[in-house]
């Protein structure tokens, strides 16, 4: 039988409190004990960036982070940033311009964006760099940098 840990974390300004198994990853506890499924899960080894959420602030993959790791933290989803419409400026861009088309990629996207936003005002070139652990299979990237690019713009107050 597997060792089971109690945690306590704040997720989306809220608190948690659970007992969870050693072995479970924050994706699943995420979407399968809490059913947060807006966090997606694509590779689940750390490769394609789906299932990125903040954790202190810091984008992180949560098909390697432990559930138990989040014990503590501040945990924010794409659930909680769009309820507190800290990225309400970001979604709208990737609307207007084609940012998504089947929108799997598009959570972790939003959210490794988000941290890079938060961060200051990055250029393009820091945007692609940025982003290039998040795959998206659909739009070529270009788009995504665009919507980007433009509030990063927007945010420090210059035009498009
Ligand atoms: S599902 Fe976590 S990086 Fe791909
Ligand atoms: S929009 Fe389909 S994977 Fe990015």
């Amino acid at each position: 039988m597997s060792e089971r840990h109690d945690i306590a974390f704040t997720l989306n300004g809220k608190p948690v409190n659970a007992t969870v198994d050693a072995r479970l990853n924050l994706a699943d506890f995420l979407r399968h004990t809490l059913r947060l499924t807006g966090t997606h899960v694509g590779c689940e080894h750390g490769v394609c960036g789906a299932c990125n959420v903040l954790i202190d602030g810091r984008s992180a993959r949560s098909c390697l982070t432990l559930a138990v790791q989040a014990d503590g933290a501040q945990v924010e989803t794409i659930e909680g940033l769009t309820e507190h419409k800290t990225i309400a400026d970001l979604q709208r861009e990737f609307v207007a311009r084609n940012a998504l088309q089947c929108g799997y990629c598009t959570p972790g996207m939003l959210v490794t964006a988000a941290e890079l936003l938060a961060r200051g005002k990055p250029g393009r070139h820091e945007i692609r760099e940025a982003l290039s652990g998040n795959f998206c299979r659909c739009t070529g990237y270009q788009a995504i940098v665009d919507a980007v690019e433009a509030v990063a713009l927007a945010r420090a107050g210059a035009k498009p």
